[in-house]
């Protein structure tokens, strides 16, 4: 089954638009790397300062490698360059147990 690594990033309200608009801009690099499966960007709903960055990967192995990559470093790159929007990050890591789309 697959794996899901969630980046967790706090980020202040008067932040919250550049953070989105980082995203909007995002190089996109991600969804060519071996093993990658899913991405969404989660905004909060229910008044907490906490962004997820979902990923779901093929293998641990694949996520690992996407982060030692070339691709990750440009995927941040403005991150990286500009400096960071968010207060405060954690990465998360589950394992998918059972999943079902639509029938
Ligand atoms: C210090 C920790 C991290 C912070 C603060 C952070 C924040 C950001 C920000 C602000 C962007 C938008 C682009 C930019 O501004 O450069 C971005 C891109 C992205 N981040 Fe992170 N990130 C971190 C680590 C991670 C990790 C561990 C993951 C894996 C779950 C992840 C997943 C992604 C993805 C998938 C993108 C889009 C890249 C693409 O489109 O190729 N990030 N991140």
């Amino acid at each position: 089954m697959s794996v899901v690594r969630i980046n967790a990033i706090s980020v202040p309200a008067e932040r919250a638009e550049e953070l989105e608009q980082r995203f909007a801009a995002r190089a996109g690099e991600v969804a060519k790397s071996p093993g990658f499966e899913a991405f969404e960007l989660l905004r909060p709903a229910d008044g907490r300062d906490v962004y997820l960055v979902y990923t779901r990967w093929a293998t641990q192995a694949d996520f690992d490698a996407w982060v030692q990559s070339p691709a990750f470093a440009h995927g941040h790159r403005a991150h990286n360059t500009e400096g960071p929007v968010s207060s405060h990050s954690e990465l998360w890591a589950y394992d998918v147990v059972q999943s079902e789309g639509p029938a």
